[in-house]
């Protein structure tokens, strides 16, 4: 699976500052449900996140993303932030229940505006707007009507995505379709650890298929819409599997579990067919008979760059029974995200852990970005979210050290340079998140900012990464 390459060491790395490419994006990246709050304000409706958190059991000590960091009325500081920091672009996500309510039908202005204003914002300070249109936030009547597993919300997406782009498109000219398809495809509909917490494997295979044909519609809406030089991408979390020894049963649990985690988007997205192993290893479950003539075709549409999430590795194993699920990294759940893959065992990498229990690995972000660049050749990368979680607190002296989380981000952003020195074409690296959030199941007991939110004040602390990260964007280098 894992391409390794290295390039000889020179002994010189330890002493010289690593500068980044002229014109390499810093950024920094946050999503609509994680940050905004404001759930009930100006017309927005629930999404399947208010409803999954509002369910008790769902999320840890019962949080939800009601107020979350308040950022729909403190934005304004949150880019004075930015601006601190010194980043060129900001990516964030449009929250579909804010500026299309019930999923469908005419936008609510109210809504669109909170992001035209944020829009100008970020371009009056220099910074470049950066559009996710869809990070997990279904607008809860279009799972009533049946969720991503029916057909139609494929439809429904492209026409937000043509409303949101008729907004927008004058000032944004970064755009991606989907956030991490696979979280809401097989963490959604197949283990139940995200919303809408639905638990059938042949649900989470038909998700995944309208989440691909979403990308493809949606991205031919945003081409007609938008103005020339636009550019349109997809944001994939593709998992570096790597087989825990080099016997033939062990890589088999790789490539499956490579099928159904990554190339099941990356087919039918880049090169326009689902891979025959991945039919194959899913036809216990399903026929496949949801994929309509003509579908494959829509969905390979030619896109500008490719984002990449990356924060660990995934080491698997051919397991002799069912196998455990726990160690996958993507919670608990008794049901598996992984169809195809019930005899793979997943297994703690090497190495120290975040707070996530993630193992710190930057070696897997090298070898996966020139995997992708050997898998995709000429296809231009963006590392749209990289970060970690530590149990961050505030010192007496009003301060958070976060020496851990420095040293995640330099080893990760050695290894990107690493990659683009041996040939990997990446543009830009986007640290998660600018703030601390609301982290999906795990609410908001889990720190990945660059800036401490106190949650009962809503104060915001730039930690000392904030002050190390700003430097190396200064910089536009990694010092020694
Ligand atoms: C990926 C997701 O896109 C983001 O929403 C999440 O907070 C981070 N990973 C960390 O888990």
């Amino acid at each position: 699976m894992a391409t390794e390459s290295r390039t000889p060491r020179t002994g010189t790395e330890t002493r010289d500052a690593l500068a980044f490419p002229p014109g390499f994006l810093w950024g920094t990246a946050t999503a609509a449900y994680q940050i905004e709050g404001a759930a009930d304000e100006d017309g927005r409706t629930p999404s399947i996140w208010d409803t999954y958190s509002h369910t008790p059991g769902r999320v840890r000590n019962g949080d939800t993303g009601d107020t979350a960091c308040d950022h729909y009325h403190l934005w304004r500081d949150d880019v004075g932030l930015m601006a601190d920091l010194g980043v060129g672009a900001y990516r964030f996500s449009v929250s579909w229940p804010r500026v299309q309510p019930t999923g469908s039908g005419p936008a609510s202005a109210k809504g669109l505006d909170f992001y035209s204003r944020l829009v100008d914002e970020l371009l009056d300070k220099g910074i470049k707007p950066v559009v996710t249109l869809y990070h997990w936030d279904l607008p809860q009547e279009l799972e009533d009507a049946g969720g991503w597993p029916e057909r139609d919300t494929a439809h429904r997406f492209a026409e937000y995505a043509g409303l949101v782009a008729d907004a927008l498109g004058d000032r944004v000219t970064m755009w991606t379709t989907l956030n991490e398809p696979w979280c809401s495809a097989f963490l959604g509909y197949g283990s139940g650890v995200h919303a809408p917490g639905r638990t059938d494997q042949v649900d989470a295979l038909r998700a995944a298929h309208h989440l691909n044909l979403a990308h493809g519609l949606g991205t031919g809406v945003l081409r007609d819409r938008l103005p020339a030089g636009a550019q349109t991408s997809v944001t994939l979390n593709i998992h570096h599997v790597r087989s825990l020894t080099d016997s033939d049963a062990d890589r088999d649990a790789a490539r499956r579990i490579d099928g159904v985690a990554n190339r099941v988007f990356t087919g039918p997205m880049l090169r326009g067919e689902y891979p025959e192993d991945v039919l194959r290893d899913t036809a216990h479950l399903t026929d496949w008979s949801f994929v309509r003539d003509g579908d494959t075709e829509a969905i390979h549409q030619p896109i500008d760059f490719l984002g990449v999430n990356y924060y660990s590795p995934t080491l698997v194993s051919a397991a002799s029974g069912p196998g455990s699920h726990n160690a996958d990294g993507h919670g608990v759940s008794e049901h598996s995200p992984w169809p195809g893959g019930d005899d793979v065992a997943f297994h703690q990498s090497p190495g120290s852990t975040t707070a996530m229990g993630w193992a710190v690995d930057p070696s897997g972000l090298h070898e996966l970005l020139l995997r992708v660049k050997g898998d995709f050749p000429g296809l231009p990368m963006v590392i749209t979210e990289n970060g970690a979680a530590f149990d961050d607190y505030v010192n007496p002296e009003g301060r958070v050290n976060d020496p851990e989380r420095i040293s995640y981000l330099h080893g990760h952003l050695a290894a990107v340079h690493r990659a683009i020195e041996d040939g990997a074409d990446v543009r830009g690296y986007f640290l998660w998140s600018l703030l601390d959030n609301f982290e999906w199941g795990y609410g908001y007991s889990k720190r990945f900012g660059a800036v401490y939110v106190d949650y009962a004040t809503r104060r915001r602390i730039p930690k000392e990464s904030f002050r190390w990260y700003a430097k190396v964007v200064r910089d536009g280098a990694l010092p020694p």
